[in-house]
């Protein structure tokens, strides 16, 4: 993959966006700052310049090589390239279903995964991942860890990217591949675990057990509440942390 450093951008995924006609699949844009992140469901990503990475890989699919429908293996994908980069550094990870990176109850890493349709499918997608990696002090985020928090030593920025872009290479040909959703169950924080749930379908809460992830990318959750089991797509739950 190529890799171009950028000093300070709003967002590497706005910015991937913007260029996307003139960049070449396999690109990523990787910024030392970020001065307006984007996360999930419209929040702001924070991070201190410098000190994390914060990119976008940038990916562009043949016509009908990758249907709408199943657009959650880009998440199988970046989670088990993002957990055994983690693995192979000393941290143990887990993965918040769709696609957040926890150790323990923190969360170390987000991603943002943002796509364009073509008349077949998608076109091309930006993958997004902020991983903390050297900050120790985060001010706004009270359930927010890095690398450096869990291990107690430093990365070098550069390297980690290339490591992390080389491992996400290696593994595009895993999409739609079993093994990628087997890693990604076999990670699955809280799963079968007995946890307090948000339906924000119905706005009720209630105590639960993640069962695991149907192949369509649905959770499905054990309401003990009711005994029956729900299934959800992304933004139609939230966990109660
Ligand atoms: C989340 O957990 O809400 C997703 C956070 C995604 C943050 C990354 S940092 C690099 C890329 N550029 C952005 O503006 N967001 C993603």
């Amino acid at each position: 993959m190529q890799i171009l450093w950028l000093d300070t951008i709003d967002s590497t995924n706005s910015e991937a966006l913007r260029r996307l006609p003139e960049l070449a699949s396999g690109t990523v844009l990787s910024a030392r700052e970020q001065t307006a992140g984007r996360g999930q469901r419209g929040n702001s990503w924070f991070t201190e310049a410098g000190k994390n990475l914060t990119f976008s890989i940038v990916l562009k699919w043949e016509a009908g090589a990758f249907p709408v429908r199943d657009a959650h293996w880009l998440n199988y994908l970046s989670s088990y390239v993002v957990l055994q980069f983690l693995a192979d550094h000393g941290v143990q990870a887990q993965v918040k279903w769709p696609n957040d990176i926890y150790v323990g109850r923190r969360k170390i890493c987000g991603m943002l995964i943002e796509n364009t349709l073509g008349t077949a499918g998608l076109a091309a997608s930006v993958v997004g991942i902020g991983l903390n990696v050297n900050q120790t002090v985060f001010p706004q985020l009270a359930n927010a860890t890095s690398m450096a928090l869990c291990t107690g030593t430093g990365l070098d920025l550069e390297p980690a990217l290339e490591e992390l872009t080389a491992r996400f290479e290696r593994a595009l040909p895993l999409l739609f591949a079993p093994q990628l959703f087997q890693s990604y169950s076999a990670h699955l924080f809280q799963k079968g675990v007995q946890a307090r749930y948000h339906d924000l379908l119905t706005d009720r809460t209630y105590t639960g057990i993640i069962q695991g992830v149907e192949a369509d990318g649905r959770l499905r959750i054990r309401d003990l509440d009711t005994a029956e089991d729900r299934l959800y797509r992304f933004k139609e739950v939230g966990y109660i942390l």
